[in-house]
């Protein structure tokens, strides 16, 4: 979710800065680019080599540094404050916050901020009497008048050993902070979606199964193109080759429409919008064989099947302000089966592919789509890769959320 994302971290001098590392974790992990600035302190708190290691950055720590060549070379303070899409100051101990406030500039994280022309967060930390200080309250008050944006500090148990105000925000929570500030204007903000993709997998024996050639890609456009738009998306899919690499998309691989089901019931209650993209297979063997069966065996002439679950069928008989979309492939008569089954599974919209047209459909990378609000004429799409197929669908969707 920050994927391409600058972020510039600075770091000042106090114990709190032993947890700077895992928040760059955290933030390279969603997609951002983190530089690092500290100051003198700050290094003696983390380790500007595991800094520079994990943000595969060098860290600036100095005005001037020893380039390669042994020559004395100036830090560019105001390059890596126009570099930034947001500064983070983590921690912000009194001592800068005051410094911050007051415009000082003695070192090169007080020119990058000074320099920064991005939105700033700044993380305070410090013992609990600092951290109630009127000096240090109307120090951060003039920091929010300018606009910037102030995580609190957490309670808890503290460097002096004294329990109160004053420990930085986990490095989650300020990670969680940043996402919200750049995720708030998109579209699907808030909300969590819950997608299913690809095939399921039958099985007759422990080599065999019934499965189907469903390749998940329209699935998998649908969940990053949420992601994309802000949402916190659960996918959840049968076995596909395909690999999910949005952050902000939680991918569960299933195989069989039973765990299929399981899954999706665990996540189901509190989602703002189901999408069944999954092409579930009806019938399971009714009987799974332990060991491979052998060619010629009598057993293998005929398998029996039982029905499996209608996954999105048994929600739309539970559902409560869920969004459910439903997905009509066929072969002929679409509009008419489509239109059926958004009845019958009690769907509020449904997407129909039909084999009728060349390119769309099960194992291509293009689709053709008819979208359908329940009571409402169906919206035809002309045939377009499925990222974009991904882009109309959600277009529709948010029409009505
Ligand atoms: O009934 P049919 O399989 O044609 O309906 C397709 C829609 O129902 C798709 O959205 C598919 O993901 C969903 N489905 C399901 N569980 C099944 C079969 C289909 O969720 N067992």
């Amino acid at each position: 979710m920050l994927r391409g994302k600058h972020i510039l971290l600075g770091i000042s001098g106090g114990i709190a800065a032993y947890k700077t590392p895992y928040l760059v974790r955290l933030l390279t992990k969603a997609g951002a680019k983190v530089k690092i600035v500290l100051t003198e302190s700050a290094s003696h708190f983390v380790s500007p080599l595991t800094l520079a290691t994990l943000s595969e950055h060098p860290v600036a720590a100095d005005f001037t540094f020893l380039d390669e060549q042994g020559q004395v070379s100036w830090n560019n303070h105001v390059e890596l404050g126009l570099w930034a899409d947001l500064m983070i100051i983590a921690p912000a101990t009194a001592n800068t916050l005051s410094k911050m406030a007051q415009g000082q500039s003695d070192n090169l994280l007080l020119v990058s901020y000074l320099s920064a022309k991005c939105p700033i967060f700044i993380a305070p930390a410090m013992d609990l009497d600092m951290y109630k200080h009127p000096t240090t309250k109307s120090n951060l008050k003039v920091l929010e008048g300018y606009g910037h944006i102030v995580i609190p500090a957490e309670k808890g148990l503290l460097a002096s050993g004294l329990s109160g105000e004053g420990r930085m925000a986990e490095p989650q929570h300020i990670v969680d902070a940043i996402l919200d500030f750049f995720t708030k204007p998109l579209p699907l903000h808030g909300k969590k979606v819950v997608i299913t993709a690809g095939p399921t997998y039958e099985p007759i024996d422990p080599v065999r199964f019934i499965g189907n050639r469903s390749s998940g890609l329209m699935g998998f456009a649908l969940a990053e193109q949420a992601a994309q738009m802000g949402a916190k998306v659960i996918l959840i899919s049968g076995p596909t080759h395909l690999e999910q690499t949005h952050a902000g998309v939680l991918l569960t691989r299933v195989e069989t429409a039973l765990q299929m089901q399981e899954a999706v019931l665990e996540v189901f209650s509190d989602c703002d919008v189901f999408i069944g993209a999954a092409a579930v297979a009806d019938y399971r063997p009714k009987e799974l064989a332990t060991q491979k069966i052998k060619k010629g065996a009598t057993s293998i002439s005929s398998i029996a099947l039982v029905e499996n679950p209608d996954i999105i069928g048994d929600l739309g008989r539970i559902k409560k302000n869920q969004f459910l979309v439903g997905f009509a492939l066929e072969s002929h008569d679409g509009l008419k089966y489509a239109q059926d089954k958004l009845k019958k599974k009690n769907l509020d919209a449904i997407v129909l592919n039909t084999l009728e047209h060349q390119g769309a459909g099960f194992g291509y990378e293009t689709n053709q789509i008819s979208f359908i609000h329940i009571g409402q004429s169906p919206v035809s799409f002309p045939l377009k890769s499925k990222s974009e197929v991904a882009i109309d669908i959600w277009n529709e969707i948010l029409k009505k959320l």
